[in-house]
């Protein structure tokens, strides 16, 4: 049950993936979601050079001999780097997949497809998923309004977004934004997704390394806790409310210019909050499927949970 051409396609027992989270998806985490049955994506630009993001899939390697994925966010960042540069590491440590993520992978094709890896990309639009059937991916994540992170200009749920890209691409879809147990899996398989992507679900796991006095933060949220900041500059992110997060609208409502902004939604900044519990100092990235999760299980108990929860779902419809 459950096998799909993702599962066969990436060599994993569910269809079930873990979505990069910038500092946190780490090695710990994408082993253990791999050992659990699922796909976990390490979160590249998490390390600030090639050299430590090989030391990182090494140690994977170390705690999984399962497949995982790395995640390349193709998008500006404050201290450049060289995402050619992290793609050759990844196929050269013999990663087997990667996702990329942010704009267009036409100019890293080549390099992906002479490198022999999967390639999937994660997209907000109906558009853009297209355009990366067009560029020679291998399997599209669409991901709607409701997610963590990044979910585009369009405001589209996931439960419109899924079927309208499942109707006009012929490669794999994975559904991600807003899915955190069996009955969001069961509606995306549903609705002709062959994979789903969590990461606001995995976030709240033992395994994963925030600070547990943000976890507990997370852990009191509701679904009407999200919202969404950085629309100003074209690149919205949902975050989970905070006093911080407030502040940045309140200063986007006011016309802010992009270099006043810069300094609050630096990376560096982002990482310190998470590491230390600062919950009031930087943007933290959550999806509105937070409303849904009170608990804090570990990797393997969340994956087999959403499939044993499937599984009496689909004997309850028959
Ligand atoms: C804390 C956090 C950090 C994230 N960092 C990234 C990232 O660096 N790159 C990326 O492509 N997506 C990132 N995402 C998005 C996730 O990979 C995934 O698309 C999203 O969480 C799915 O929606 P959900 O949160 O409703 O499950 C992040 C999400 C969260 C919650």
């Amino acid at each position: 049950m459950f096998q799909t051409r993702i599962t066969k396609m990436f060599g994993i027992k569910y269809p079930i993936i873990q979505g990069a989270m910038m500092w946190l998806s780490r090695a710990e985490m994408v082993a253990a979601v791999a050992n659990a049955g699922g796909l976990g994506i390490m979160a590249s630009l998490t390390f600030p050079t090639a050299k430590e993001l090989r030391q990182e899939i090494r140690k994977a390697k170390s705690l999984t001999d399962k497949p995982f994925a790395v995640n390349i966010t193709l998008l500006p960042t404050l201290r450049p780097r060289s995402f050619e540069e992290y793609i050759a590491t990844a196929i050269e440590e013999e990663v087997s997949i990667i996702e990329t993520a942010g704009r267009n992978p036409r100019q890293y094709m080549k390099q992906l497809r002479d490198g022999g890896v999967k390639v999937m990309h994660k997209v907000a639009s109906v558009k853009a998923a297209k355009t990366a059937e067009r560029v020679g991916v291998d399997a599209v994540t669409i991901v709607g309004f409701e997610e963590g992170g990044n979910p585009g200009m369009d405001d589209v749920t996931t439960m419109i977004l899924v079927p309208r890209t499942v109707d006009e691409l012929e490669i794999p879809v994975i559904a991600g934004g807003g899915i955190g147990d069996g009955r969001g899996f069961m509606a995306a398989l549903s609705l002709g997704a062959e994979g789903v992507l969590m990461g606001t679900r995995f976030m709240l796991s033992q395994e994963c390394p925030l600070h547990p006095s943000i976890k507990q933060r997370l852990l009191q949220a509701s679904e009407k806790d999200t919202l969404m900041i950085m629309r100003s500059i074209n690149n919205p992110e949902r975050v989970v409310t905070t006093k911080f997060a407030q502040n940045v609208l309140e200063m986007e409502a006011k016309g802010t210019t992009l270099e006043e902004l810069l300094p609050m939604i630096d990376g560096l900044r982002q990482k310190r909050a998470l590491d230390k519990g600062e919950a009031d100092q930087a943007m933290i990235p959550c999806g509105q499927v937070i409303g849904l999760i009170d608990d804090l299980p570990t990797i393997k108990e969340i994956i087999d949970g959403i499939i044993k929860e499937a599984r009496a779902i689909g004997k309850r419809l028959s």
